[in-house]
């Protein structure tokens, strides 16, 4: 490990525009440097470097970041490596340190199954392309199934052969640790000792990390899968998480980012066929249902997902299983099925790219409309079952509330009747109703204490229509401003308290925590290297060494939520007691931040009165009256604030 001696050092000797100016040609435009973008091709510059700030954008491509991160991207270095790469060229000695041995050999094991991975990922394309039963055997197969040469390279396909310990041997005349091999999935012990391939016969599809290391394998029978299973799959290690990746991300990334959607779909062939076809913004999930974790990996490069399963696979429903999630993530969910029984490899090469093209661009369905469609496949003929279905799902419409989406819920009815071979005025008028005993039901429940509930009603009106109009859109705003008020003026005087704001903030965020993982996590680091004395600010964790880490702070940084924008024309004509503002930001946001968390409590409080028996309404309902006293509290210090 380099020494956070050196890495200060290197960081202390950096210069941005002397690094970039390396492989870009800078011209200076005000304090800012603009040049043709290295990461995508372009005739006008739109890649711009701030001196000031250290960092670079480029405004076509969307890709930014420091020093460091220039370094990586460019060479294709680990972070580590580019660090190594800075030291040498700025003549900076790097000096090394102990990890503890547990870190140690963690680290040396993901080590070592990396080394392992490439060196059977070489071995199974070299025995596919230069070996005769993998000409004979494997790589014909693939070509009879229309994939090119040029492809199965790019995808570093490649086959294991028959015999039953031939990469085995391999593995073992390569010095490669005994004990470890059996962890990477690629051979078995058998009878205690022997070591033999798991994978024999089969088709090789490496998995790519994101930065383009081999981290597993699937292998596929070839031809028909009649005994065996028909894809065999690396077993869960320290490198591959199953959870946690997609297959192909490493391809996609910059198509995805470019064209704003992802394309996901079951398969690795479907994957491989699809970039053949000039489709580079697709994943596999791999068949199975989505997780958290995969739809964030989506949600980094875009907002819009579009799952494209075939039609009659078990896919389909394992698939909407993590569709929840997907809403809740605050993904753009579209789905198309693939007709006929084809999958999208077949499909694409059935039809050619275009077709498939025009194919998904016609047949994208939204969400509900798809589930409505798999809902009334299982229902078949039963008038009763319909019934059910047509309420469901007036239901669902009946959440589709705001001003500005009436024309989304007439479609919605249009649509679903016509599907539902039910008459669109019988299905306003059943939405109607919904609403309207859900209204009533809500007036009802707010009965009992309609006078505090009316007096903060009032308050809360007020500080979110009147003064800060579209601020309370989003928790996570609120979050990311906290932190960002925190990563740029945490070590400044809070005057009122005389303490750092930093320490204003921790005592202010005790009972209201963070709920997205990330932010949490970098507010963790923070206060843990706070505490530890080690004053952190904005350029810590610009070059922190943990990727998502330095992601994250770059984008707080450089895109801020303009929230302080609205707090200026507060501001107009107050008088400031502090030069830089830093103490009133501090202020706005961790309060707004509060009555953000504030709503959603009392939202929680209230669908638990609605369900909780008589004898425990009285506790939530001192619940509710304690979450209003806080709320009081801050509505007049905001209050205070805007007037000071
Ligand atoms: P499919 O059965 O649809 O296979 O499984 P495929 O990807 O279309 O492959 P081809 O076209 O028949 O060659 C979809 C995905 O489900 C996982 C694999 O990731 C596969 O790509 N799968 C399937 C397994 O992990 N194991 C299996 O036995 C089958
Ligand atoms: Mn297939």
């Amino acid at each position: 490990m380099i020494t956070p001696n050196t890495i200060e050092q290197i960081k202390n000797r950096l210069d941005i525009i002397d690094v970039v100016g390396d492989f870009v040609k800078l011209k200076k435009r005000g304090s800012n440097y603009l040049g043709n973008c290295p990461f995508h091709n372009e005739k006008t510059p739109s890649f711009t470097v701030s001196p000031a700030k250290e960092l670079y954008k480029c405004f076509g491509c969307g890709k930014s970041g420091n020093t460091i991160t220039f370094v990586m991207e460019h060479e294709k270095l680990s972070y580590v490596d580019a660090l190594r790469w800075l030291a040498a060229r700025y003549n900076i000695e790097i000096e090394e340190t102990e990890v503890s041995d547990k870190q140690k050999q963690q680290m040396q094991v993901a080590d070592s199954l990396y080394v392992i991975n490439k060196f059977a990922g070489t071995f199974f394309d070299d025995q596919l392309f230069n070996t005769e039963d993998g000409r004979a055997i494997a790589l014909s197969y693939l070509k009879e199934r229309g994939f090119r040469e040029e492809i199965i390279k790019k995808f570093q396909i490649g086959y294991n052969p028959q015999q039953r310990d031939t990469l085995a041997k391999a593995l073992l005349a390569n010095q490669f640790n005994r004990e470890l091999l059996p962890r990477t999935g690629l051979v078995t012990v058998r009878n205690e000792t022997e070591l033999v391939d798991n994978y024999r016969g089969r088709i090789i599809f490496p998995i790519h990390n994101n930065s383009g290391k081999i981290i597993g394998f699937g292998a596929r029978v070839i031809g028909k899968a009649d005994k065996a299973p028909k894809y065999i799959n690396t077993p869960e290690n320290e490198l591959y998480v199953k959870s946690k990746l997609l297959y192909g991300s490493y391809f996609a990334r910059m198509a995805i980012d470019k064209l704003d959607e992802c394309l996901l779909v079951e398969g690795y062939t479907d994957v491989v066929s699809l970039h053949q076809a000039g489709v580079e913004n697709v994943v596999a999930s791999g068949g199975t249902s989505l997780t958290v974790d995969q739809l964030r990996l989506v949600k980094k490069y875009t907002n819009n997902l579009t799952i494209i399963y075939d039609g009659d696979s078990a896919g389909v429903k394992a698939a909407l299983r993590g569709l929840d999630m997907a809403l809740e993530e605050g993904l753009n969910v579209k789905l198309v099925l693939i007709p006929d029984n084809e999958d999208p490899d077949s499909y694409v090469n059935k039809v050619g790219t275009e077709a498939f093209q025009q194919f998904i661009k016609e047949n994208k369905k939204d969400f509900i409309i798809f589930q409505l469609e798999v809902m009334l496949k299982d229902v078949g003929n039963d008038l009763n079952q319909k019934n059910i279905l047509v309420n469901q799902i007036a239901e669902t419409i009946s959440r589709i509330n705001k001003a500005e989406d009436f024309t989304k819920q007439q479609a919605y009815i249009k649509q679903c009747a016509a599907l539902l071979k039910i008459d669109e005025g019988g299905l306003i008028t059943l939405v109607n109703k919904i609403k309207r005993d859900k209204v009533a039901k809500e007036e009802k429940k707010q009965a009992p204490n309609d006078a505090i509930d009316q007096l903060n009603a009032e308050q809360f009106q007020t500080i979110e229509t009147d003064n800060v109009g579209n601020i309370t859109s989003n928790e996570e705003k609120h979050e990311r401003n906290v932190l960002r008020i925190l990563l740029e003026f945490g070590l400044k005087e809070y005057l009122e308290t005389k303490t750092t704001i930093a320490d204003y903030i921790f005592e202010e965020l005790q009972g209201f925590p963070f709920e997205n993982p990330e932010l949490e996590k970098l507010l963790g680091l923070y206060k843990k290297l706070y505490e530890e004395g080690k004053e952190p600010d904005t350029k810590t964790f610009l070059y922190y060494e943990d990727n998502s880490i330095r992601e994250l702070a770059i984008s707080i940084t450089l895109f801020p939520y303009e929230l302080s924008a609205n707090w200026d024309s507060l501001y107009e004509g107050k008088t400031i007691t502090n030069a830089d503002n830093s103490n009133q930001d501090a202020t706005m946001s961790i309060n707004y931040y509060k009555l953000k968390k504030l709503k959603k409590m009392f939202e929680e409080n209230q669908s638990e009165m609605e369900k909780a028996p008589l004898e425990e309404q009285l506790q939530l309902i001192r619940i509710h009256k304690d979450l209003k006293d806080i709320e009081r509290e801050i509505t007049k210090r905001l209050g205070t604030v805007i007037l000071k």
